[in-house]
Formats: structure tokens, C-alpha cells, sequence
């Protein structure tokens, strides 16, 4: 059956509202509420495999690549196995230390990207064992992979990713939930209330969604802006990065993600009255020292947009803007705090006349090196 927008104007913004029914159907028969259990084939059946692994290397590209970082984040914090993340077109030529009884996971939305495609067969030729998440069923890295879980976000049409990523990110929180359990590295409290909390997500996606009017109106502001940088902490880093390359990709506006407290080391050599900075700041354990990155930005005539937690005065009443979100556990906060980021790029695209969908130079799938 041919997939239509609907009453949406591009795919994109179809498929960023479509994100609270993805994200349920990435959890579905994987995730039982009551009775708190995690299952997921592929693991179950490869158990003693994730038990005793050293070393996790995880191996994409692009939109991919930054749900990989948030991987090694939940993964490291629930599992406390190292994990090291790799850009498949750099692993592939590097003759990466990967061996027996290690794991490699690669992630991509189609299976068929070339460079991941490689890394993947050269995982295999040095005996590493190699979990695939997917979204497309049956695809060449479905395929070839040892044993993997797919997304089940749908197809996804427009260039610019963003339902597929969240499907990344959630089956990779099922992941690092289930090893954790497995290798005792999380208490059944802190297990329990993660699963609860996993289910209150679709929900809090979809509340969301309601700050597109106020993005609406930010983005007025902002579209003739040149430059924006967005930074973000800790497991909202690697967020940082996906809103920045969201702009980039659709927009054409020059955008840089960067960890909050590296800013001083560069970027803020850039910040002057025509700088608008996106800065993540929910209100958890970097709370504070993110108010001061606002105040060294503030106090250089930077522009900022902070996206905060509902009920937030600090940040509020530094930030030029700030957008609202719901509380959500920080491990699982990136499936939230990216939802903004996704519809600003939208919005900034669509004032600017862009051809959302089809952004130049770019492709879908790239099968080619
Ligand atoms: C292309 C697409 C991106 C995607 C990347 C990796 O650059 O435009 O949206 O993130 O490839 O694709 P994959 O299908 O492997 O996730």
C-alpha cells in the first residue's frame, strides 16, 4: 500500500508525530508492564554471550551513529560494560581490535549502508559476535548479522531521520536493561521503575509535540540566523548533536553539537549577539553547572533556547526562550529532549522554503562508499 502524508505537508513532520505510536511499537511484546519483564529474542537465545562480554563496540553512520553514543551511555551506566562507538566508514579501515567473544553491534535505519554493510562482514572475518538493529525488515544487514531486534518504526521516507532514531534509542534502552538485569549491574528497584518509567514515554512524546507552537513562533525569530550551536550534557549530548545535524541536513543553516563544558574550548570564540545556542537543560544531575554555561554565553550576548523541565524557574529566567517538556528519568531523557530539536529543524526548513524531504545532496541510503 502507498504511504501517504496525510494531512501533513512532508514526510518528516508525518513522521515526527508519528513518534508516540513508533516508539509503542518498538516496545510492544518486548516490554510487559505488569509483569516487569524485558524480552527480546535475539538476547534471550545469546544470553551467556552479553553475560560475559569485555567490551561492546557499537558501529554506524550518521543519525545512527549519534543513537550509538546514547547507547554507549545507557549501555555503560546499566550494564558497566565498556563500550567504545565507531564511525563504520573509520572502523572498517582501521584494523579495529575486535575478537572472539566480542560483541559488535551496528545500527542502521536501512541495513544498507555500505560502510556499515563492511564493518559488519569484517566484524564477522575476526570472529566478533555481531547484533544488528534495524528498521528494515530483510535488509542486507538484517541479514547478515549474527542475531539482532528489529525497530519496527515503519517506513521511514523522509532523508532527514528522526522515527527511526527514537526506535534505536528505545530498543537500545530494552538492551541495556535486560544485560543489566542479567549481570546484576542494576538493582530490581532501580529496574522496575525503569521499565515503568519506559512505558510513560509514548505519553510524554506525544505532550512533547505540543511545544511545535512555541517552536513555531521561535523559529520566526531565528531563520535568518547563520550559525547556531547547541550543546547538551552527558547522555543530551549526543541529542546535541542530532538537533545540530538535523538543521544542517534540511535547512542548510551551519549547526555544531557540542558537550556543554567543552565550549570553552573553542566555540564560544563565536558567541556574539547573532549566535542562537540551543542548550538542553532538564533539570538533573548537571543542572547547575549548565546555568553556568547559559550565564558564560549570556554574558557574551549569545541567544539562547533552553529546553527545560516543566516547573523550571532557573534556566527560565536566564534563557532569551525556553521550551517545556515532561520529567523524565535522565537515562531515558534523549527519546524526549530530541522531540524539540526534530520540529525546530522542521520549522526553520519549512520558513526557509526547503524541500524538506528531498534535502540536496543528500540520500537515504547511502550504498555506495
Ligand atoms: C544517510 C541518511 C541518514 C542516515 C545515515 C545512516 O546519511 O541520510 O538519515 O542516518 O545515512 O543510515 P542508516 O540507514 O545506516 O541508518
Amino acid at each position: 500500500k502507498e504511504i501517504e502524508k496525510g494531512k501533513y505537508k512532508y514526510f518528516m513532520l508525518k513522521e515526527i508525530y508519528e513518534q508516540p505510536k513508533t516508539i509503542l511499537d518498538t516496545l510492544r511484546g518486548r516490554l510487559l508492564i505488569p509483569e516487569k519483564i524485558i524480552y527480546i529474542d535475539g538476547i534471550e537465545s545469546n544470553k551467556d554471550i552479553f553475560i560475559n562480554a569485555k567490551c561492546i563496540t557499537i558501529v554506524a553512520c550518521g543519525t545512527s551513529w549519534h543513537a550509538s553514543l546514547i547507547g554507549e551511555y545507557l549501555l555503560e551506566e546499566l550494564t558497566r560494560i565498556r563500550v567504545e562507538v565507531e564511525y563504520a566508514s573509520e572502523f572498517r579501515y582501521r584494523n579495529p581490535i575486535v575478537g572472539k567473544k566480542d560483541i559488535v553491534i551496528v545500527i542502521s535505519q536501512s541495513g544498507e549502508t555500505a560502510d556499515t554493510l563492511a564493518a559488519l562482514k569484517l566484524a564477522k572475518k575476526k570472529g566478533a559476535f555481531v547484533f544488528g538493529i534495524c528498521n528494515v525488515v530483510g535488509s542486507s544487514i538484517a541479514r547478515n548479522v549474527d542475531a539482532g531486534a528489529y525497530t519496527h518504526a515503519g517506513p521511514e521516507i523522509s532523508v532527514a531521520s528522526t522515527k527511526a532514531f527514537t526506535a534505536q534509542i528505545t530498543v537500545l534502552v530494552l538492551l541495556a536493561l535486560i544485560i543489566g538485569k542479567y549481570r546484576s549491574t542494576i538493582n530490581d528497584r532501580c529496574y522496575e521503575f525503569l521499565c515503568k518509567e519506559l512505558g510513560s514515554i509514548p505519553g510524554k512524546v506525544d505532550y512533547a509535540l505540543k511545544t511545535d507552537d512555541t517552536i513555531k513562533k521561535i523559529s520566526q525569530v531565528y531563520h535568518n540566523a547563520n550559525h547556531f550551536l547547541y550543546l547538551g550534557r552527558g547522555i543530551n549530548f549526543p541529542v546535541a548533536l542530532e538537533g545540530a545535524l538535523k538543521l544542517k541536513e534540511i535547512s542548510y543553516i551551519h549547526a555544531e553539537g557540542y558537550p556543554a563544558a567543552e565550549m570553552k574550548h573553542g566555540p564560544i570564540a563565536l558567541v556574539d549577539e547573532n549566535m542562537p545556542v540551543f542548550v538542553i537543560a532538564t533539570k538533573k544531575g548537571y543542572y547547575n553547572k549548565i546555568i553556568g554555561n547559559i550565564q558564560e554565553i549570556k554574558a557574551r550576548k549569545g541567544k539562547i533556547i533552553a529546553i527545560v523541565n516543566e516547573g523550571d524557574i532557573q534556566v527560565n529566567m536566564l534563557a532569551d526562550h525556553v521550551i517545556k517538556i515532561p520529567n523524565i528519568s535522565e537515562i531515558l531523557s534523549p527519546l524526549i529532549t530530541v522531540i524539540p530539536l526534530q520540529l525546530f529543524a522542521y520549522q526553520i526548513a519549512y520558513i526557509r522554503g526547503k524541500n524538506v524531504d528531498q534535502p540536496r545532496n543528500l540520500a537515504k541510503s547511502v550504498t555506495v562508499e
